[in-house]
């Protein structure tokens, strides 16, 4: 089991250049199935998750080939299973995103439920019910989504939450589906726009998105592209905390500031300089920290996956802050950690007061979710002496090479095999 071992109080200065964003390459990848020819991904991150995509669409028949410089190209035209089994769905939950391409494609899908997580039960009823609207008849059998469909239809509806893979697989499934498909209330992260652009590409018919209302005009088939994954702004978003955190003067670069409009109006609150320049931000750190209240939203609000790296920040700055989380009921398990660092941090219900301290020490941590353990290591660089994180297998699902990342920065950052 790896461990990521910190050594605090050194400033972070200088470049780091952003990764494709995970987020945006699971549902790109996943809609390689919908047409035979070979697609090509350009800038897709090297993380375990995408590695258990390519497994699973591996496994359904499609030929991966992927080579040095972060380019995957997926061949679908083999698919000879439309069966997504538990082993595989277990690893990532995000394995869902093949259920609406299999039965837009093939008629039919078997897929796993996802199943929780440490941060929420994490329901897919809403892929389910959108699904169903369109025609397809959905059984939950022994673990297993079974949905048949001969072919999908377009109905106008309302998703009763902005689901992002919610969204993501119903747009997948409406592209080849017979007729005019309106989804109303639906997400608007840019992880949406990026896949409907790729959609676009491959021929489909897709307008509104990045609204909360996207139309699409089924087509009877699409055609492979080229595609290139937009930038994590989560990943761009955890190293500008690092440098307001540190006191330090780092440009991130190959980002999308538009993308992350919220966090960096945070940032700017909490007393960090920001310069935005094109595809790249700087963020110097503040002398003295200012606390500020954040509360996570669907997009564009803030977001939920930038909250535990937010909360090291506030844990260090002058006075009292309140973080609430409104997306998943139990996205707090980095709490206890940062407390083992000496955080002063109270949680009731779906908010937690952060009361700053003048600083934090280190000790041995445990890393529970991906954006959690990313959020310990920030706790690290600030903390006083040596802090050791353990489970960082959940960090490589959605962190390229981090600390590499940091120790170009300055950061005292090792991994310890
Ligand atoms: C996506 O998860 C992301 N994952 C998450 O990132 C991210 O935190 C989340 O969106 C919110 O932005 C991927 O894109 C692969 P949701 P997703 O469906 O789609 C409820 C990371 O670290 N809901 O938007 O699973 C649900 O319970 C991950 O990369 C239903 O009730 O999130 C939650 O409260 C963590 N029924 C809320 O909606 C449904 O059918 C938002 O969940 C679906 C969702």
């Amino acid at each position: 089991m790896d461990k990521i071992v910190v050594e605090g109080g050194r400033q972070l200065n200088g470049e780091v250049r952003i990764s494709g964003a995970k987020n945006a390459a699971l549902p790109i990848l996943a809609a390689s199935l919908l047409t035979d020819g070979t697609n090509t991904y350009r800038n897709v991150p090297r993380l375990h998750d995408i590695a258990s995509i390519r497994e699973l669409l591996a496994y359904l028949g499609a030929r991966v080939e992927t080579d040095e410089d972060h380019v995957i190209r997926i061949k679908a035209n083999g698919l000879c299973q439309t069966e997504a089994p538990y082993d595989l769905v277990r690893k990532m939950r995000a394995s869902i995103l093949v259920l609406g391409p299999l039965l837009a494609r093939l008629g039919k899908a078997r897929v796993s439920l996802p199943g929780g997580c440490a941060i929420g039960a994490r329901p897919i009823n809403l892929h389910l019910k959108g699904l169903a609207r369109m025609g397809a008849s959905i059984e939950l059998t022994h673990g297993y989504v079974e949905a048949t469909a001969d072919r999908l239809k377009g109905d106008d509806f309302y998703l009763d939450v902005p689901t992002v893979t919610g969204t993501e697989n119903l747009m997948m499934a409406a592209v080849l589906a017979r007729g005019t498909t309106i989804l109303r209330n639906v997400a608007r992260e840019p992880e949406i726009v990026a896949l409907a652009d790729a959609l676009n590409r491959m021929g489909a018919r897709i307008s509104g998105a990045g609204s909360s209302v996207l139309t699409i005009h089924g087509v009877d088939a699409l055609t492979p592209a080229d595609i290139s994954i937009i930038p994590d702004r989560i990943e761009a978003g955890t190293f500008m905390v690092a440098s307001a955190l540190t006191g330090g003067d780092v440009t991130v670069l190959n980002c999308e500031p538009d993308h992350m409009g919220a966090m960096l109006n945070k940032l700017r609150l909490t007393g960090a300089r920001i310069t935005v320049k094109g595809r790249s931000v700087r963020v110097q750190g503040p002398e003295k920290i200012t606390s500020v209240d954040i509360k996570t939203l669907p997009y564009p609000g803030f977001p939920t996956d930038m909250q535990a790296q937010f909360m090291v920040l506030m844990s260090v700055a002058r006075g009292l802050s309140i973080i609430s989380e409104t997306i998943f009921e139990n996205r707090f398990i980095h709490v206890s950690e940062l407390r083992r660092l000496g955080a002063d941090i109270t949680v009731s219900g779906n908010a937690a007061m952060i009361k700053g301290v003048d600083h934090l020490s280190g000790a041995p941590v445990m890393a529970t979710d991906l954006r959690a353990s990313a959020s310990l290591i920030l706790a690290g660089l600030v903390a006083e002496g040596q802090t050791v994180i353990n489970r960082v297998y959940h960090l490589d699902r959605g962190y390229e090479a981090i600390e590499d990342k940091f120790a170009r920065l300055g950061a005292a950052v090792q991994r310890v095999r």
